[in-house]
């Protein structure tokens, strides 16, 4: 596109003439003490930056997007590292494709951006909890984010493949990073366990040097900064637009007494639940608190600058758990889907006011299209296609076993068991202890009779009789990511009893579920010939659609809509979209990026619904592309709200 040249062209320049060919070892950046000031090659320096998430980003997408972020005026980006993204498994890492933390790094600093890196190994972040590998809860009594020995090896493990790809790509190396984070808002968690940070120190010296800028990041609050703060890493605040910034930044000053006043996470949104409202931070209180930051002369990043989408399962939970739905839009000046906001060009207008942003083009926009509507036929129960969804085979176990007992850390698992007696009249089935993480999907002999979930619901009633099939599939709805509770076992962690005597029920069979990998292989068997009910057994539903032909702009972004639909997962080719869940909103429309659309064959769409679905006219089921999100239906009950203004940190445990 011609506009990325004339951008290119004249930001160029620019970099040459601020760094002359010295040799890289001019190249410096540091924390002057004396002058309450960064240093950038000797000068005088303070960063405005916002939060792009490589994770929650198509790499399809990301020139555009930091394209975008440069030309709203910002030096910095600042993204988080997600381990779990990239090591799924102990010892089997991923960093190629949309895990190619590098190339991102690389493109930044080919755009002229630098990078405020925080690298780990925890990082909330509204992520599947809070980055940490979910297998490092088959130590069972694991206290992570300690010096628990078996966490600290599985730290040094990561770091140690890690941080070697990051040490070239330091500001001093030729590289865009220019401080790097370790571990965040520690002292919000309930551990404050200083030989950790310590490890930490030693660790990240070690591997990026003496001279790399290492910082944490904590509540504006003193109460904070006690357990999260340690000499040798520079400590810096968060806080949003409700918070008093004069105030915040003599809380920092409190635990660094000089050097450079650093906001890490100013909350230009804030995130969402399934079943609140969806949160909306209005831009005026952006703007005026922004504005103060910087005439303090501090360095701040904008959290988030564009949120993105957590695709797949990544979402994370907060506690009394409450899952975060599919989308991250966070009402951030760039839309999940990139799209340029009055918000956008508020911030802009603030940080002209104290620097020169670039001339020229800003990316558009980019164009959505409503493919409109797409029939679906159900094609087989979860059940039916056990085998093929169960690649490893089942387990069989007296009482259950979690999905980390049995090394799955995603998705969903059957278990499996029989009546132990007639059930004739309606009979209580109980979770008694709370131990359905997270949502039990409940059938007898195929005959769908409810749903039990964590927190909610913990009691249905069944009927059959003896020896009938007992199937639960469970979901995982996302681990937590903050707050003690981070240890988030899912599964049944608790026997199940029946009737009003609690008869603790065994003999289970279990299948740990690989869903993904039937979708994306086309295995999902067509047996199927629908029943419909209230709840019906869940299931899978297939159909296709076409990019019409002679439109030449085609195919571009679009999103998905679920009319009639209750909740579930959808794949478009393949591709993981995330959860739907419009039956409990806010989120009605899940965005689907146009690099997994296929011009040369039909797209082909799979739903799994796990409650039920009504059909609409002619008897079909059907989605629906549109070309405007819905994020903000407010359908669902509310469960809390969402507190808008206060830090990550005051996410209490309950
Ligand atoms: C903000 O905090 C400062 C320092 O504590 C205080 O002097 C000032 O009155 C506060 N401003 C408001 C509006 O509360
Ligand atoms: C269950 O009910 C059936 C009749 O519906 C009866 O034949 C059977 O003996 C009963 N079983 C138990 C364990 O009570
Ligand atoms: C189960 O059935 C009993 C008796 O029919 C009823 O009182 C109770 O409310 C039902 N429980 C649930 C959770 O539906
Ligand atoms: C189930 O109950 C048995 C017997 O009381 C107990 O030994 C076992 O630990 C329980 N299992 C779980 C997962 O709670
Ligand atoms: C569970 O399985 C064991 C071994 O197969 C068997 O002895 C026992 O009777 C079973 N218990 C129930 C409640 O079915
Ligand atoms: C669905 O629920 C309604 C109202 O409770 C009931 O009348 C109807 O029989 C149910 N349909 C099926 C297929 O279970
Ligand atoms: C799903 O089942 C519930 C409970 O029977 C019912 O209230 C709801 O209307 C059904 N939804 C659809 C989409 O059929
Ligand atoms: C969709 O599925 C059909 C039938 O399996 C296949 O021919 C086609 O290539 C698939 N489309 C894409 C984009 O993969
Ligand atoms: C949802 O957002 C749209 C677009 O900003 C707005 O027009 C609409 O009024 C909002 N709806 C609700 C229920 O808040």
């Amino acid at each position: 596109m011609p506009w990325i040249a004339t951008v290119l062209l004249l930001l160029l320049p620019a970099t040459l003439i601020s760094r002359p060919a010295n040799g890289a070892s001019q190249r410096t950046f540091e924390i002057d003490y004396e002058h309450n000031c960064f240093r950038k090659d000797g000068e005088p320096f303070r960063y405005i930056s916002g939060s792009i998430h490589y994770s929650r980003v198509p790499r399809f997408y990301w020139k555009d997007r930091l394209l975008k972020m440069k030309m709203a005026g910002l030096d910095a980006i600042q993204t988080y590292v997600p381990w779990n993204f990239h090591e799924p498994k102990p010892g089997i890492y991923q960093f190629t494709g949309d895990q190619d933390i590098e190339a991102f790094l690389r493109l930044a600093n080919e755009l002229g951006l630098l990078v405020v890196l925080r690298a780990g190994p925890y990082i909330c972040a509204e992520w599947e909890m809070g980055g940490l590998p979910a297998w490092l809860l088959q130590k069972q009594s694991i206290v992570l984010r300690s010096s628990d020995p078996d966490y600290l090896a599985a730290v040094n493990q990561w770091m140690g493949v890690f941080l070697p790809k990051i040490k070239p790509l330091l500001y001093e190396n030729g590289g865009p990073v220019i401080t790097v984070q370790a571990e965040n808002e520690y002292g919000s968690y309930f551990k404050c366990d200083y030989n950790y940070l310590r490890h930490l120190r030693t660790l990240f010296r070690f591997h990026l040097g003496e001279r790399a800028v290492l910082f944490t990041t904590d509540g504006n609050g003193d109460q904070y900064l006690r357990c999260g703060s340690i000499q040798g890493f520079y400590a810096t605040v968060d806080f949003g637009p409700g918070s008093n910034v004069t105030a915040s930044f003599i809380t920092q000053r409190h635990s660094e007494p000089k050097g450079p006043l650093v906001n890490s996470e100013f909350y230009t949104g804030w995130l969402d639940h399934w079943g609140e409202h969806h949160s909306v931070v209005s831009t005026q209180a952006i703007v005026q608190s922004l504005n103060e930051i910087l005439a303090h002369g501090a360095s701040v990043n904008m959290y988030m600058f564009i949120g993105g989408t957590n695709f797949g399962y990544w979402n994370g939970a907060n506690t009394p758990y409450a899952p975060q739905p599919t989308s991250y839009d966070y009402d951030a000046p760039l839309s999940e889907a990139g799209d340029l906001t009055s918000k956008y060009f508020a911030i802009r207008e603030v940080i002209r006011k104290f620097k020169a942003i670039p001339e020229g083009p800003i990316p558009p926009t980019t164009p959505k299209y409503a493919y409109g509507r797409v029939a679906l036929k159900k094609t087989c129960t979860v059940v039916e296609a056990l085998d093929t969804l169960c690649e490893v085979g089942p387990v069989k176990s007296i009482y259950p076993l979690t999905f980390d007992q049995v090394s799955q850390y995603f998705g969903f698992m059957l278990y499996r068991t029989t009546l132990p007696k007639n059930c004739s009249e309606p009979t209580p089935l109980n979770s008694l202890l709370n131990g359905v993480h997270d949502r039990a999907y409940v059938s007898v002999n195929g005959v769908p009779q409810g749903v039990l979930e964590r927190n909610k619901y913990f009691t249905i009633n069944i009927t059959g009789k003896a020896g009938d099939k007992v199937d639960l599939l469970v979901e995982s709805m996302g681990r937590v990511n903050f707050g003690r509770y981070n240890n988030d076992f899912k599964g049944l962690l608790a026997n199940m009893t029946l009737g009003h005597n609690d008869e603790i029920l065994t003999n289970w069979t279990i299948y740990p579920l690989n869903i993904d990998s039937a979708v994306i292989h086309g295995l999902i068997p067509q047996s199927m010939v629908g029943t419909p009910s209230n709840y019906s057994l869940p299931a899978f539903y297939e159909g296709s659609f076409t990019i019409p032909s002679g439109i030449p702009a085609l195919p571009q972004d679009t999103f998905i809509k679920f009319p009639g639909w209750t909740k579930g997962q959808i794949w478009i080719n393949g591709f993981n979209l995330g959860r739907y869940w419009p039956a409990r909103g806010p989120q009605v429309t899940l965005y689907v990026p146009v690099h997994i659309l296929k011009t040369s064959a039909p797209n082909n769409i799979t739903v799994l619904e796990l409650e039920n679905v009504s059909m609409c006219d002619q008897g079909k089921y059907f989605v629906e592309f549109v070309d405007t999100p819905i994020l903000n239906a407010t359908s669902g009950p509310t469960i809390r709200n969402s507190k808008p203004f206060s830090t990550e940190g005051q996410w209490e445990d309950l």
